[in-house]
């Protein structure tokens, strides 16, 4: 699969960000899109591959249902990993010191994108 077009996509938008501090997306079609988080912290948007890197799991199994109860750090509803917001790195859980991989993003006129020249078909290579 290749993302020549969704790349142009926006992935969420900024105001629909600020009202849940996370929310997935989906670049691609078919089956196997590529699964995204975009966080919202003091300002600053980062995206991340929603993939733990546990077991491989999404870290929801609800729409948009990554913040854990104190709305600190992002949490894998399988087995309970907590991540950093701006880093990504797992703070506690069964992959301590390892990261969600970032996706490098941008915002355009309000809107959330992938930033330009970012390989996107890499990240389903290492899916
Ligand atoms: S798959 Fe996320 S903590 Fe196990």
């Amino acid at each position: 699969m290749t993302f020549g077009g969704p790349r142009q996509q926006a992935l969420c938008s900024l105001a629909a960000l600020a009202e849940l501090s996370a929310r997935d997306f989906s670049i691609g079609e078919g089956a196997w899109p590529l699964r995204g988080i975009a966080v919202l912290q003091h300002g600053t948007v980062h995206a991340y591959q929603n993939r733990c890197p546990h077991a491989g799991h999404a870290l929801n199994l609800r729409p948009n249902e990554f913040m854990d109860p104190t709305g600190t750090w992002l949490s894998c509803r399988s087995h309970g990993a907590l991540f950093d917001l701006s880093s990504g790195e797992c703070v506690a859980g069964p992959c301590a010191g390892q990261a969600l991989r970032r996706i490098p993003v941008q915002v355009v006129d309000g809107s959330v994108h992938v930033a330009p020249d970012v390989d996107l078909d890499a990240y389903l290579a290492r899916a």
